[in-house]
């Protein structure tokens, strides 16, 4: 028996289909107790502000949020009791919120892009006391997934050797933090970044769109350690969302835009590791969070 919801943090890593000839193993985050990846970044994020007595019992946290680090953190807060407000761009989906309200954070939401939702939470910082964890800078986000993803995939695939890690970029925590953790052990891995085709920002493109939830925030985070990196996929929203019904109905693996659309570019890394004369290259990538988060966003609806 677990002492704290908290203390359930961990997912498990599961072979997907891959081209022929390779192994691609995903990291099912839908699985952690508040149902993403970023449960492991807001709990880091919280305790290192407990530690350094920047956050104390009396203290609200406010943090712009394109979802998930917000109910990650309202679930944390409610197991800590911490008042929560989060501020959200309107434009996602109306699941992040019920769930967020379900924990009892207060959200406000904000017209434009995440870049909107910081400057308020910036303002709610200074007027009125509140505490910013702040994800895009905190290095306790990359750090999350350096102490528990990263040694969660090294346990879980034994003695097999990983060939390449391949994951889309939201504040970049995960990719860096799991990344770091790999190339210590393997250092020829190699490490791809996946962004959205209308927030190419990192191949050097100006962003049009923010089609995705999570991923491509239209500016590189400080949290993204760009060293890292040896190369960078992009993926389309309309392909991201056609992998998501494939991997449901297929395989019976129920995700979000971002992770159909990291599968999609792990495919083709391992199709190229394959065809470079690579033996059954092994790809890592990351689910970060589960198909239901998206249903009233029609995405899963027949066409
Ligand atoms: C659905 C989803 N995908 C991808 C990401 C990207 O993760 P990271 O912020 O660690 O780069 C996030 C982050 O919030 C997310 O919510």
């Amino acid at each position: 028996m677990d002492d704290s919801i908290l203390d359930t943090i961990g997912s498990p890593l599961v072979e997907v289909d891959a081209p022929d000839g390779a192994t691609i193993a995903a990291k099912i985050e839908s699985q952690n107790p508040g149902g993403s990846a970023k449960d492991r970044a807001a709990l880091w994020m919280i305790e290192a502000a407990e530690r350094d007595g920047d956050l104390t019992a009396d203290d609200t946290i406010v943090e712009p949020t394109s979802g998930n680090t917000g109910i990650g953190i309202a679930m944390v807060g409610a197991a800590k009791g911490y008042d929560v407000q989060i501020v959200m761009p309107a434009s996602k989906s109306p699941e992040r919120r019920s769930i967020m309200q379900a924990y009892g954070a207060d959200l406000e939401l904000v017209e434009g892009d995440i870049s909107d939702a910081k400057d308020r939470a910036d303002e709610l910082e200074a007027d009125r006391g509140y505490v910013q964890l702040r994800q895009f800078d905190n290095q306790s986000n990359p750090n999350s997934h350096y102490e528990s993803t990263g040694p969660e995939i090294l346990d879980q695939i034994g003695d097999r050797e990983v060939h390449a890690l391949v994951a889309g970029v939201g504040t970049g925590g995960t990719l860096t933090g799991v990344g770091r953790c790999l190339r210590e052990e393997f250092p020829e891995i190699e490490i791809i970044a996946v962004e959205p085709e209308d927030s190419a920002v990192l191949s050097g493109e100006e962003p049009t769109g923010d089609s995705f939830q999570g991923m491509g925030p239209g500016f590189v985070s400080q949290n993204l350690d760009t060293e890292l990196l040896d190369d960078i996929e992009v993926v389309s929203a309309h392909d991201a969302e056609a992998e998501c019904r494939r991997l449901v109905s297929e395989e019976g693996v129920f995700v979000g835009q971002s992770s159909g659309g990291s599968n999609l570019a792990a495919k083709r890394v391992a199709r190229r590791l394959v065809a470079d004369g690579c033996t059954d290259p092994l790809v890592i990538t990351v689910f970060w969070d589960s198909g239901e988060r998206y249903v009233s966003t029609g995405m899963f609806d027949s066409e």
